[in-house]
């Protein structure tokens, strides 16, 4: 069955279509041009302008939805930028719901990081440690404001305990019925996530091991899935996507809602690195790095590769 393309063709059992993919996007509070990151080459902190013309771009080639990150201006110790309606991420999000909400699904990240002046994902205890539950008052906010400004869906990427239930319930109350959830459920802390700390200059010194998951635990992975579902997630996700391909796997056969990976930045850095040094073929990797994660049982991809992946995957291309 391998010695014909056409044959190869009508066998194949996987593919990525563009619908399928989902462009995350960096907008920096205060630029007047967009600023490259360095440890992802072609990837920028937009402007509100560029990030209107990526949006719309991404858009025109098919690509499913984009994923919002903010980079404030100020930051203080509660992150107070995450909810402020004027806050940059909310007023981008505002934007490019007019702009290009009909054509695809914009979302937002939802966690503090960004915005705190000590770069955790929730706010700290007086001795230091972040405070799950005082966090999660702060998530209800920011997840009111996001909805305010538009956002169709948005990606609970905190990981405090309880954050899906905590979250559904101020949308519900405020009358956000139809606004999703995507929960990053299995969110592991690790070393992949190194070039977005520059994306968002990030503030962090440590680590998330107190509430990100370790490494080796996948049968956790599967127990913060069906945890999120029951709190009424909408969609799950495993982070980072091809070093967790059994995660996702697993936390596929185990629920029946849509599954969704993110191929982190760190995943990006090794293949623009190796290619920019011609030890890869760039456009084979990328390719065959995203069947992969679709072969594993992730329905969607979050890839910084999702507008030029989908210009190669459109039909007829
Ligand atoms: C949290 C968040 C992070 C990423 C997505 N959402 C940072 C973290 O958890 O440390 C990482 C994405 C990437 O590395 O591409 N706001």
């Amino acid at each position: 069955m391998r010695q014909s393309p056409a044959v190869r063709r009508l066998v194949s059992e996987t593919d990525a279509v563009p619908r399928r993919l989902v462009l995350p996007l960096f907008v920096r509070e205060g630029l007047a041009e967009p600023v490259p990151i360095g440890s992802m080459p072609g990837v920028v902190q937009h402007t509100m302008d560029s990030l209107r013309r990526a949006a719309t771009d991404a858009a025109e080639v098919g690509v499913g939805g984009v994923m919002l990150f903010g980079v404030p201006a100020v930051r203080d110790a509660q992150g107070s930028g995450a909810d402020d309606p004027n806050g940059i991420l909310n007023l981008a999000t505002t934007a490019l719901a007019q702009e290009v909400g009909d054509a695809l699904v914009v979302q937002t990240d939802l966690c503090l990081d960004e915005f705190t002046d000590h770069g955790h994902c929730g706010v700290l205890a007086p001795d230091g440690t972040v405070d799950n539950d005082a966090s999660l008052e702060r998530y209800a906010s920011m997840a009111l404001a996001q909805a305010r400004a538009g956002s169709a869906m948005l990606g609970l990427s905190g990981m405090m305990d309880g954050q899906v239930g905590h979250v559904r319930a101020a949308l519900d109350a405020e009358g956000f019925t139809d606004t999703l959830i995507l929960a990053y459920s299995a969110k592991y802390a690790g070393a992949f996530y190194g070039p977005f700390r520059e994306a968002v200059d990030s503030q962090l010194k440590g680590d998330r091991r107190t509430y990100q998951m370790d490494p080796g635990n996948a049968r956790e992975g599967v127990r913060e899935a069906l945890l999120d579902v029951d709190e009424g997630a909408d969609v799950v996700m495993v982070k980072p996507a091809l070093p967790y391909l059994d995660v996702l796997a697993e936390v596929r056969a185990s629920v029946d809602v849509p599954v969704w990976a993110y191929q982190v930045s760190g995943e990006y850095a090794m293949v623009e690195a190796a290619a920019a040094n011609g030890w890869i073929d760039r456009r084979g990797a990328i390719l065959e790095s995203l069947t992969a994660i679709r072969r594993a049982g992730a329905d969607v991809i979050l890839t910084y590769w999702a507008a030029e992946a989908a210009r190669w995957l459109s039909p007829g291309r």
